[in-house]
């Protein structure tokens, strides 16, 4: 409904992606390395020249280590890649090589439980959200419906189990049609916003668990099965760990610091080898604004400070604290009497249990508070610790890793390995080794001396401790993929256009890095080790600013701002792009079309184009059934490009994926051969 009489107040806060908050003194490694480094030759040389691989090898070329035997094209193994790449493009559709078919399944607002009300997004509720779909699929992971692992078992039916990482207000609410919105914006009426729709937002985000089943033709459809389910930002959530009672997470809603309400922002995911769902706390800090003196755990991760939140939730029009916790300037006595500490309880890694529907979602602190992407597992060893890896990001933020302190055993493995261990954060050498420095308080001078009072206060201010030990800055790290025959770890540096000239970094080597690379890391001995050798896997961009395999990318390979990044069980890399809504299809863009994924063979040096989605979205989450005959693959906000004036006047440039329907939706590709062979070889 419009409301004529009333005050508009359009409220657009930009980007909700990526803050940039580490305006920490630490140095950037380009600092710390001084005079060692002759930064001329890393300037002036070509990028290859600058970068050493495992051994010493440059890494863009054939002879790097995982390449030896082997020069590009030429096989040392069996091939991976066996499909015709495609051509980039801007057409507002989905294509996929010869060969290959798709539907969509479960788009935004899909009904999946409860009264299973029908999707209308300008009449749903707030209440009719919370049995649908959420909006802005990313990380998902398909559970085969045995419930025994995550990777053995069904390939027809199975829970799927995916992230909602965010919202576009104005494709939700009728009160919006006719407003002149871009996608990051919100109308206050009154300087208010109507109660129910901030709920429905709040619904939208977090977490869908839905069973799906091949039918005999073929399709998949959702089943209706008591765990259907929906988490979202309103659920309550234990909080354990080393910060489990802190004073630094009590509010009034958990005066004895223990629960909290919601995830959001829940960008990558991860797969417990105890076949547990974990999902990933990404740009949570614009959701809350503190208008007094920020502390250093809100300061350093990009609380608002003024005007509204990312979406004004404050602002509800309802006295609840449901809203009103996303407002935490102290107004109160004392912390267990306000919101002040509600930031606090989010940043976090959650654990859920999708085979349990009763079960609380678990927020395992351990892990870190950042902007969590995503968390990989390195393969379970019988009688090893676990060791997990995330990303924070965000410019110039770091690279973490987990290791339990219990050992695994298979038939006793669990959530509480995440809550006992050490969180370690990179340091990328130079000379391409590197170092996994601890943040355990009384260590490295994370101590009450610097300002760190516990483990609990180490890790809630995980960005300030990893700053203080001298971690490299890095240029956005996103998700990450362990090779899952030799542990090599990959991860996606997605781009970083703030990073200068004497910013640079052999890991991070271009200055206003529009482009994006993927880096590579193997472990000194077993996974757990503290030292690691590096390189550089691919430089993306155009073919006149990248490398691969020792030579430029060509048309059938460009690609820039990797983002989603996953090894299926042969080996296969994915790699799914994530240009900016606000640069994609213009200028120097234009030439990589919409957003894409690609597959990689890293034995055999093969990298091709795989999909191309439609206009205004990023492919984002990959997995898929056991057999690998079904890929499942998110496609998020399409549409997202329609500017505010092409927004009032009713002309949405994409409606995927119906013609039909007046906006488009977020929804999941399912991918399948037609001779019904693995897909991608
Ligand atoms: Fe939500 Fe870093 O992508
Ligand atoms: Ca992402
Ligand atoms: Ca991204």
């Amino acid at each position: 409904m419009t409301r004529p009489t009333q005050e508009v107040n359009i409220i657009d806060l930009g980007e909700g992606d990526e803050p940039l908050s580490n305006t920490s003194n630490n140095a950037h490694f380009a600092d710390i390395l001084d005079k060692r480094l002759d930064r001329r030759s890393l300037l002036q040389g070509s990028l290859s020249a600058a970068l050493f691989g495992f051994f010493g090898h440059s890494l863009l070329s054939s002879s790097s280590a995982l390449a030896a035997g082997s020069s590009r094209g030429v096989a040392s193994g069996p091939q991976l890649v066996g499909f015709d790449a495609i051509a980039a493009h801007a057409r507002d559709e989905v294509t996929l090589p010869a060969g290959y078919r798709h539907q969509v399944l479960v788009p935004w607002g899909e009904p999946i439980s409860g009264r299973m009300p029908a999707f209308d997004p300008l009449t749903n509720t707030g209440a009719d959200q919370e049995q649908q779909m959420g909006s802005h699929h990313d990380g998902m992971h398909f559970y085969p419906i045995e419930g025994q692992s995550p990777y053995e078992g069904s390939s027809e039916d199975g829970l799927l189990v995916m992230n909602h990482e965010y919202v576009e207000p104005r494709f939700m609410h009728a009160s919006a049609r006719g407003q002149s919105l871009n996608r990051n914006a919100v109308p206050l009426f009154n300087g208010q916003r109507p109660a129910d729709e901030v709920l429905k937002e709040m619904h939208a985000h977090g977490v869908s668990v839905v069973r799906i089943r091949k039918q005999a033709n073929g399709e998949w459809q959702v089943v209706a099965d008591p765990r259907n389910r929906r988490i979202t930002g309103t659920t309550e959530m234990q909080i354990s760990g080393p910060v489990r009672g802190s004073d630094l997470i009590k509010t009034r809603f958990s005066p004895e610091g223990t629960r909290t309400r919601g995830t959001l922002n829940n960008c990558a995911h991860g797969v417990t080898p105890w076949n547990t769902y974990l999902t990933c706390e990404e740009n949570w800090a614009g959701y809350f604004i503190n208008t007094a003196t920020q502390p250093r755990e809100q300061r350093r991760y990009g609380v608002t400070r003024e005007g509204t939140s990312r979406y004004a939730w404050e602002k509800a029009d309802q006295a609840s604290d449901l809203y009103q916790r996303f407002n935490a300037t102290p107004h109160a006595a004392q912390a267990t009497e306000d919101f002040r500490n509600e930031p606090n309880t989010f940043g976090w890694v959650v654990e859920i249990d999708p085979f349990n529907p009763q079960s609380t979602p678990i927020k395992r602190t351990a892990l870190g508070r950042f902007a969590h992407e995503g968390v990989v597992f390195q393969p379970p060893v019988e009688g090893q610790p676990i060791v997990c890896y995330s990303g924070d990001d965000a410019r110039f933020e770091y690279i973490y890793k987990f290791v339990s302190a219990q050992p695994y055993h298979q038939a006793t493995a669990g959530g509480h390995l995440l809550d006992h261990g050490t969180l370690y954060v990179a340091r990328f050498n130079e000379d391409g080794s590197g170092e996994w420095l601890p943040l355990v308080f009384g260590m490295g001078g994370l101590s009450a001396e610097n300002g760190f009072h516990s483990q609990a206060d180490v890790l809630v201010n995980t960005r300030l401790a990893a700053d203080f030990v001298g971690a490299t800055k890095m240029d956005r790290p996103e998700w990450g993929a362990v090779h899952p025959h030799t542990g090599e770890v990959y991860f996606t540096l997605t781009n970083n256009s703030r990073r200068t000239e004497d910013q640079l970094h052999p890991a991070n080597p271009r200055a206003a890095n529009d482009w994006g690379q993927i880096i590579r890391w193997r472990e000194a001995g077993t996974a757990q080790a503290t030292r690691f050798e590096w390189d550089l896997f691919i430089m993306a961009g155009p073919e006149g600013d990248s490398q691969f395999a020792g030579a430029p990318l060509n048309q059938e390979q460009i690609f820039n701002s990797p983002d989603g990044l996953w090894f299926d069980r042969q080996g296969r890399l994915w790699i799914q792009t994530d240009m900016s809504e606000s640069v994609v299809n213009t200028g120097k863009w234009a030439e990589f079309g919409n957003n894409q994924m690609l597959a990689c063979d890293p034995v055999n040096l093969v990298l091709k184009r795989f999909l191309v989605g439609p206009i205004g979205q990023e492919i984002t989450g990959v997995c898929t059934t056991p057999d690998q005959k079904t890929l499942f693959v998110n496609v998020q906000h399409p549409g997202a490009t329609t500017s505010a004036a092409e927004f009032a006047a009713g002309q949405i440039n994409s409606h995927w994926p119906s013609t039909a329907a007046i906006y488009p939706r977020s929804g999941t590709l399912v991918i399948s051969r037609e001779d019904g062979r693995i897909v991608g070889s």
